[in-house]
């Protein structure tokens, strides 16, 4: 078998994955809606060599232990099968995020590494088995297989937009650079110990078809409210868990107030909110500039990572080791 790299961009959920409806499948709970996210990358390196006694994986330069290692030896593994192989690999992955923002993220992490070794175990995946094998890597890592916005409903994600349809903008703030203590891996399983999780699996019909209207009509403000109030009650959900979580921190909330505060002021930005305490703001782009320089006024925020909708999961002829 041969060594391969890959490359692809975390998602931002305008519609949230929270709660799954099989835990070893990583099948969801309800849809979900996302965009890749052009600025930010994961680029993967996998060979597979005979004669290498285990897999060895190196994330930004660090030896991958415990959970991380256990997760991508646990999708090699699947490849292999795939492959009817038994070689080990040599994996290393690099993530081009700026440092210590707290954006590492699964879903270009996954994607990238099923691109990569399904085309080092010398597999031709099309997009739907990649993405389908993606999802058992890590859930939303199966939305940055396809490019621009796509939506997941079941066993795999599809393109609902290609990049060019719509320049929207996505600013982070970030308000921690700190890893959250509670990954959203470990957080679905709480998910059904809210009371309001019921609840908001009903509402978020609703919400997914104003922002699949919004998106197709390429309308901010039709799709804006959704995607505020899934986050919210995605937090709603998280913050009545049992544990209970609790990622907002008080710049988080001063973000959020902001946020409304410039809508009424007529500056149109709507947040969606991740698993973590930064906060995402969306804007068109001729707004992106204002928004950017308001978002780094407010006390707290470090920093603000701009992006535009990215591309799909992609090899590259060149490798990191
Ligand atoms: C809050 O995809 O990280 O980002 O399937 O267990 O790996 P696993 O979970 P993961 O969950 C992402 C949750 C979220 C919302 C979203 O991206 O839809």
């Amino acid at each position: 078998m041969g060594k391969a790299t890959a490359v692809a961009n975390p998602n931002i959920a305008f519609v949230k994955y929270w709660g799954k409806a099989d835990e070893a499948l990583n099948l969801p709970a309800n849809p979900s809606l996302s965009m890749n996210l052009a600025a930010l990358t994961t680029v993967t390196t996998v060979e597979f060599r005979s004669g290498q006694a285990c897999d060895v994986v190196t994330i930004d330069g660090h030896p991958a232990t415990g959970q991380a290692l256990h997760r991508v030896v646990a999708h090699l593994d699947r490849v292999r099968a795939l492959a009817g192989s038994n070689e080990q690999a040599w994996v290393a992955s690099r993530n081009d995020f700026p440092a210590a923002t707290g954006l590492a993220s699964s879903s270009s992490a996954f994607a990238a590494l099923t691109l990569a070794a399904t085309q080092a175990a010398g597999l031709s995946l099309d997009e739907v088995r990649l993405s389908r094998l993606a999802r058992l890597g890590s859930g939303s890592a199966c939305r940055s297989v396809p490019a621009g916005f796509a939506l997941w409903e079941m066993e795999e994600a599809h393109q609902v937009a290609p990049p060019e349809h719509w320049d929207l903008r996505d600013l982070v703030a970030i308000v921690t650079g700190q890893a959250k203590a509670v990954s959203s891996h470990d957080g679905h399983a709480l998910a059904p110990t809210s009371p309001l999780y019921a609840a908001r699996l009903a509402a978020v019909v609703g919400w997914l078809a104003a922002v699949e209207d919004g998106l197709a009509r390429r309308d901010l403000a039709a799709m804006g409210p959704a995607v505020e109030a899934d986050a919210l009650a995605m937090h709603a959900v998280m913050m009545t868990s049992h544990p209970s979580l609790l990622y907002w921190l008080p710049a988080t909330v001063a973000v959020l107030q902001a946020v409304r505060a410039w809508r009424d002021g007529g500056l149109e930005a709507y947040f969606p909110v991740d698993a973590g305490p930064n906060v995402h703001c969306l804007c068109r782009a001729a707004a992106a500039g204002e928004v950017e320089n308001r978002l780094k006024a407010i006390p707290g925020v470090q920093q603000v990572v701009a992006s535009g909708p990215g591309n799909g999961v992609r090899p590259v002829n060149w490798h990191l080791f």
